[in-house]
């Protein structure tokens, strides 16, 4: 954990990411792989922080890309091709992500009829062979908020059974499939006893099986055991499958905060709220989206409207407040065990996978810096934004 005697020699706010942790996480993937022969990549959408490759790069040797910056991020920066996995390939684009890929996969085959010439003539000319596969959608979700959950009926992503040709059609090699988010080992049981019943027939006619991302391993209380055995289990049945997971979660879970400060304490019907140098919808969009209440150190989470509470004041009981106009920019209840002061640091707990990723310049609000607190304790600010960071997207 970051702790006091780090946070005055950063900038503020800043996400700060800590090697101990990461490497914690980045040793039990590695031993799981080893156990099961079961490769693990990293899902580039919920953490792409590049100058923390090289870390990456001591336990896994690959990456997982949805479009063509991430594949050039991970041919260029990781050092590997990337699996890539896009809803829709476009023309314009497509001859670039095949130089920075070692596998594509198809979302519908009416993209696979679209592309799968493109791809077998850059095989004929190239060294490093290209691995196509298809996206099935297996109708069976352990996803329960709609935003997240791939299965849903209409759902735009992958073929169904009931849409897959007889005989697989050539130069695809492998099966992708999505539909877990924050999951543990015995959703992920469920959904290759699904897969297994709904698509067994062509999975002994393909080489690979993608089984995507959603499998958090690194949480405390996930069941590492169970997932071993279920994916030994598997690959006996199906010996002639390389089995793929491409989590992104996992890889960057609980491994740092959000460092940030009161900047002003306002009180409206009794309501206090403590308006802070960042912003929930710029720089934690996840806790509106999902919706979803971060946990603040030294801090109880309270239940929304705990502010509300005639005494609140009295106990210390806040609403933390972004820095943007959006009213709705706010969160809480959370209770300190003193009155807050201006300028006193905030710290948002396990604020780097999707947040760094996802986060905006609305309002042109100052960015976070980011920082990787080394395990021999010295900080590497990776990067501070300026004025012309806002600027220069802007035009
Ligand atoms: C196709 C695909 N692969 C991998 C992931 C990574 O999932 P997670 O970060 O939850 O492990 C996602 C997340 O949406 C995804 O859509």
């Amino acid at each position: 954990m970051v702790e006091d005697k780090w946070l005055d020699s950063i900038p503020n706010p800043c996400y700060v990411m800590e090697e101990k942790l990461l490497r914690r996480n980045l040793s039990l993937i590695r031993s799981i792989m080893d156990r099961t022969e079961v490769e693990f990549i990293l899902a580039f959408k919920a953490f792409a922080l590049w100058k923390t490759f090289p870390v990456f790069r001591e336990y896994i040797g690959h990456t997982t890309a949805s479009s063509l910056y991430e594949a050039r991020l991970a041919f260029e920066e990781f050092g590997s091709r990337a699996h890539v996995y896009s809803p829709a390939y476009q023309e314009g684009e497509f001859d670039e992500i095949l130089k920075c890929a070692s596998h594509v996969t198809f979302n519908s085959f009416s993209q696979y009829n679209r592309f799968i010439e493109t791809v077998s003539n850059y095989n004929k000319v190239s060294d490093e062979k290209i691995s196509c596969g298809i996206r099935i959608n297996p109708e069976h979700s352990e996803i329960e908020t709609e935003l997240y959950n791939p299965c849903a009926p209409g759902s735009r992503f992958g073929v169904l059974q009931s849409q897959m040709p007889d005989v697989l059609p050539e130069g695809i090699d492998g099966l992708h499939c999505h539909c877990h988010c924050e999951n543990d080992s015995y959703a992920l049981e469920a959904t290759l006893k699904v897969i297994d019943e709904k698509f067994g027939k062509w999975l002994t006619k393909v080489n690979w099986l993608n089984l995507g991302g959603g499998h958090l391993v690194t949480r405390a209380d996930y069941d590492v055991e169970h997932l071993i055995s279920i994916l030994k289990a598997f690959k006996q049945k199906y010996p002639n499958l390389r089995i793929i997971l491409e989590p992104g979660s996992a890889f960057a879970w609980q491994t740092g905060p959000l460092v940030a400060k009161v900047v002003d304490i306002v009180e409206n019907y009794g309501i206090q709220t403590a308006i802070l140098n960042v912003s929930f919808t710029c720089h934690m969009p996840d806790c509106l989206e999902m919706p979803y209440q971060p946990a603040v150190r030294c801090a109880e989470t309270l239940d929304a409207d705990a502010c509300k509470q005639p005494d609140a004041v009295a106990r210390h009981i806040y609403r933390l407040g972004g820095n943007s106009c959006l009213s709705g920019d706010y969160m809480g209840s959370w209770q300190f065990d003193h009155e807050l002061q201006i300028g006193e640091k905030i710290i948002f707990e396990d604020m780097i996978h999707y947040t760094t990723v996802k986060t905006n310049m609305f309002n042109g609000i100052h960015h976070p810096s980011i920082a990787f607190l080394r395990e021999n304790g010295d900080i590497l600010v990776l990067r501070n934004y300026k004025y012309e960071d806002y600027r220069d997207r802007m035009c």
